[in-house]
């Protein structure tokens, strides 16, 4: 049959229409970056020192999974980098297994049994900050060691001793002092001595190039691993620390040890266009709130915007200042508060929020607390990312709190303790160490887990693993982890380049938009001031220290191991 005119028109037509379609499609899907970080065909560790990141890939290479490296890693990251890494604190981890199933674990600390709402106040009703901050006092019941047996209950697939026996080793050969650490530890030194007297380890000007040698957290670690769980919540560990704890002037009893349990939580899942989103839910606020941020944003063509352009940078900020103002509101542990959270992650109440948000002006917090603490420089915790050969990928959080936590130290023992017990609201409507103003759902009581910022998440594309991402930083944590992952996805970057990346960060009160000291011009800034927004000018801190892992799209991983630290990729 020959062909007609009319039928050749209508061929072309349709041959001109699929052309269209196809470069629509092709322009919508960007196409991936290029790498710039370390990249391994099969499994990586990325964590805050070489060392940690070394024994947890050494795990995976001998056939352990992602949770038997988690169990190494952190603790590897209690011996090598004591400034967040610890035995003495908590933490929370995502996982995601090859077969999709998604979970989470809470061994975040918790307040000791004689806790009570008014226990960092003064007769006067003021909170005493220096009590929630410094010293026996200040110290909630750590969750780390539960949390990484129960992991290793659950999950792990290589004895406990075997996971072990390597970071005893790097305890009783030490650690390398860094020019970073040495920089940290003479900034807190003072205060160490204030805490602890003049006779302990880092009481010493360590120097870059020095080793530290950790003989007393060796042989913690040695009664652990004999001994397992129990030896820190009942057995000797126990009756060491609490009496240790006590005599310094603290509240934790051995009851309140041998009551700790880590708790298996639902992850915070939510879709960003076309990413499924896992992190960490209450007690931690990072799910949360931001879910809350990325959903507020989703409707915007944030690529189009381009990256830390004027537009993006105040449509993140807008939604940021309305999530944290729920945050501190509506947030704490949920075995003590009823927590909104259908009608916090609705599509319909994050319409209403962001209502009120125009490009023509910045919409002002309702007030500013008058003296209010802004982020400091913030680097205290320390998050670790690990993907298996198998696909299994776990992304962490644990942390001290402030740096080398209440900075008291049990020399018995050889570890720090935590001074978790300020991220609660000591006084509601009074700022903590992060300037984040809490409420009565974030108030003291017996066994309650205090509220966290810590985010680790894990990010599913097209339904397969693509990221596993975190950050220190306190209350600026939440927001350096959405930025990361929208540097990859909305605007390109390698998972090195995100992590890199100057960060900015709001968190509604104070009403300050602070940026980090490179890579935001004053031209930015001024145009941002024209539109009513308040400018931290004086401070520009570092904002978190991310590392992350990208599954790339031949499957082999692009690790980011963030240039602001000692941080480092290791894999195969
Ligand atoms: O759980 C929290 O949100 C805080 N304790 C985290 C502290 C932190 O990230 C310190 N520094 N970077």
């Amino acid at each position: 049959m020959t062909p007609t005119p009319s039928s050749t028109l209508q061929t072309l037509f349709r041959v001109l229409l699929l052309l269209c379609l196809l470069t629509i499609t092709t322009r919508c899907r960007k196409a991936p970056p290029v790498p710039t970080g370390l990249v391994t065909e099969k499994a990586m560790v990325v964590s805050a020192r070489e060392e940690a990141s070394r024994i947890g890939a050494d795990i995976l290479r001998q056939g352990g999974n992602a949770f038997d490296a988690m169990v190494a890693t952190e603790m590897a990251l209690a011996v090598a980098y004591p400034f967040a890494g610890n035995l003495g604190g908590g933490g929370f981890m995502v996982y995601r297994q090859a077969d999709g199933s998604t979970g989470s674990i809470d061994y975040r600390e918790k307040a000791p049994l004689s806790a009570s709402a008014e226990m960092y106040l003064d007769s006067l009703g003021n909170p005493i900050p220096s009590m929630s901050r410094m010293g026996a006092t200040a110290v909630g019941v750590p969750g780390t060691v539960a949390g990484v047996f129960e992991v290793h209950r659950r999950f792990g697939s290589l004895p406990m001793d075997s996971l072990l026996a390597p970071v005893i080793a790097l305890a009783q050969r030490g650690v390398v002092v860094t020019e970073n650490q040495a920089r940290r530890l003479e900034r807190v030194r003072e205060d160490m001595i204030a805490v602890n007297g003049d006779s302990i380890l880092f009481a010493n000007h360590c120097k870059a190039g020095d080793t530290l040698r950790y003989a007393a957290l060796a042989h913690t670690l040695e009664r652990i691993a004999r001994n397992g769980r129990d030896e820190f919540y009942k057995g000797e560990t126990a009756k060491t620390l609490a009496a240790f704890i006590q005599a310094a002037g603290g509240f934790i009893t051995e009851e309140d040890l041998a009551r700790y349990e880590a708790k298996w939580r639902d992850p915070v899942i939510f879709t960003y266009k076309d990413l499924k989103i896992i992190s960490m839910g209450p007690p931690s606020s990072g799910g949360v709130t931001m879910n809350q941020i990325l959903k507020m944003m989703e409707p915007y063509d944030l690529s189009e915007m381009g990256q830390h352009s004027a537009r993006s940078i105040q449509l993140f900020t807008e939604a940021a200042r309305r999530a944290y103002a729920d945050r501190n509101f509506f947030l704490g542990d949920p075995d003590f508060v009823e927590i909104p959270l259908e009608t916090l992650l609705s599509d319909t109440y994050l319409q209403e929020r962001m209502a009120s948000f125009s490009f023509d002006r910045a919409t002002p917090s309702s007030e500013i607390s008058e003296g209010a603490v802004t982020v400091h420089e913030s680097m205290e915790t320390t998050h670790y990312s690990i993907i298996d050969q198998w696909g299994n990928a776990i992304s962490a959080t644990t942390t001290l709190n402030g740096a080398y936590g209440s900075k008291l130290y049990c020399p018995e023992l050889g570890f720090f303790l935590n001074n978790e017990m300020d991220d609660f609201s000591a006084k509601p409507g009074t700022p903590n160490m992060f300037g984040l103003i809490g409420a009565e759902a974030n108030s003291i009581a017996p066994e309650k887990r205090m509220l966290s910022s810590m985010t680790p998440t894990l990010v599913e594309r097209d339904g397969e693993l693509w990221m596993s991402v975190g950050t220190p930083g306190g209350s600026t944590i939440i927001t350096a982890v959405a930025q990361t992952i929208l540097n990859v996805y909305e605007f390109g970057q390698s998972m090195q380049q995100a992590v890199d990346a100057p960060r900015f960060h709001h968190q509604w009160l104070p009403d300050l938009l602070t940026f980090e000291p490179e890579g935001f011009s004053q031209g930015l800034k001024d145009s941002l001031k024209e539109r009513g927004y308040l400018i931290n000018e004086e401070y520009t801190p570092i904002i978190g220290k991310v590392d992350g892992i990208l599954v790339l799209p031949d499957g082999r991983l692009e690790g980011g191991a963030d240039h602001r630290g000692d941080d480092t990729a290791v894999g195969f």
